[in-house]
């Protein structure tokens, strides 16, 4: 790694497609559709909407309000974010990424209600959930950025919105199942949202379908969250789960069941909920124990930040050498929601790129 804290062939798992916007795509869909934002500069925009202290996380999802309305409802941005996440990505150096995003916050058509306010600007109807999961896969094909072999997308539920859209979204992932779209996340403010019957009909019915199924969990919710996220949502993956550490016998079960934690250091400080002082840092554990997780921008547009600022910490923060980092981004590929024989091919790559001879080739 030497100077520079990246490996050129990461492996992402948790990124957030609506908290990965250039700014510069906000202004122009702003000032093309005449909706009003607070900064008319990439300098003034970042100023409202980003941060570097740390914050609530309900303060946290109020930032979403500040420049959703410019991109959802509009089927140009809707592309555009896709592509241009792929291409950021791309030159990121990352090599594989499964980004997630909720179809029916950039929607203003067939969604109910209709998010963001859309109707105080617009006349509503024009971009269903469906057409942007359409819209998304598409962008995601061009032979540009990390092209569609190494990017997929996880349509996700909102816990703070609406449990009347969890079914459409699971009908959503149906219809797109191998067409890039692997699995279903739930997201949300953990402290003051309950598991929905809604939201458990729809992990019941992704687990029947095959579909993978990740849950945010114990970001800065209590253990019982990461609990219910495992026996009630039957979820194969933890988003951040940090909390974990407060309940020893299910912080021991969990690394027995080599369950994975999709790991995202700056975005835990930003949102409260980890200790700023990294020295306590749950990832530290995670290293020590050999535990089964990944490193994760989440929201790198809110967090001014890229793969590197996450990379950066854990190697001067909190004391990644090289064979962790690389260790880390295995078990990320490990951990993904690839077909197994795409899976295999992508673990190849991360082995060549990293110069290692596979331990366990099977
Ligand atoms: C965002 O990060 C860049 C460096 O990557 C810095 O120059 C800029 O001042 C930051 N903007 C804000 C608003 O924090
Ligand atoms: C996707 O692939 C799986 C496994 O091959 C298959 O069971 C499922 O029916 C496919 N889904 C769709 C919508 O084609
Ligand atoms: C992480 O989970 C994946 C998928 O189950 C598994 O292949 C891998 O060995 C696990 N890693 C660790 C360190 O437990
Ligand atoms: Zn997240």
């Amino acid at each position: 790694i030497g100077g520079r804290a990246r490996l050129f062939g990461e492996v992402e798992l948790h990124v957030h497609l609506d908290g990965a916007i250039k700014p510069e795509t906000i202004l122009y869909f702003g000032k093309k559709r005449g909706i009003p934002l607070l900064g008319d500069t990439v300098e003034d925009l970042l100023e409202h909407i980003s941060y570097s202290e740390p914050l609530t996380l309900t303060q946290f999802l109020e930032k979403f309000a500040l420049y959703m309305p410019a991109i959802a409802g509009d089927r140009d941005a809707v592309r555009r974010i896709a592509y241009e996440f792929v291409e950021m990505k791309a030159k990121e150096g990352v090599i594989y990424v499964e980004v997630r995003y909720s179809p029916h916050l950039l929607a203003n058509c067939k969604v109910h209600p209709i998010p963001w306010d859309q109707e105080d600007f617009l006349p509503a109807g024009r971009l269903t959930p469906d057409e942007v999961v359409h819209l998304v896969n598409q962008d995601y094909r061009m032979e540009k950025g990390i092209s569609t072999s190494k990017a997929r997308s996880i349509s996700m539920l909102h816990l703070l919105f609406f449990p009347g859209w969890s079914l459409e979204v699971v009908e959503l992932c149906k219809k797109y199942q191998n067409n890039t779209v692997v699995a279903i996340d739930l997201a949300g403010d953990e402290l003051v949202s309950e598991t929905f019957p809604e939201h458990r009909k729809a992990y019941e019915e992704a687990e029947r379908c095959g579909i993978h199924r990740t849950v945010h969990a114990g970001e800065v919710g209590p253990p019982s969250v990461i609990k219910e996220a495992i026996n009630v949502l039957k979820t194969e993956r933890i988003g951040h789960g940090y909390h974990v550490l407060k309940d020893p016998a299910l912080y021991r079960e969990l690394l027995s069941k080599k369950m994975h934690f999709e790991t995202c250091p700056w975005s835990s400080i930003l949102t409260g909920a980890c200790d700023p002082d990294f020295r306590k840092h749950p990832i530290i554990q995670f290293r020590k124990d050999k535990a089964n997780y990944s490193l994760n921008t989440d929201d790198p547009l809110i967090f001014n930040s890229s793969i590197e600022t996450d990379y950066k910490i854990a190697k001067q923060s909190l004391d990644f050498t090289e064979k962790e980092f690389k260790r880390v981004n295995i078990n990320a590929a490990q951990s993904s929601f690839l077909p197994e024989k795409e899976k295999k091919k992508l673990l190849s790559e991360l082995y060549e790129a990293y110069k290692m001879v596979p331990n366990n080739p099977s």
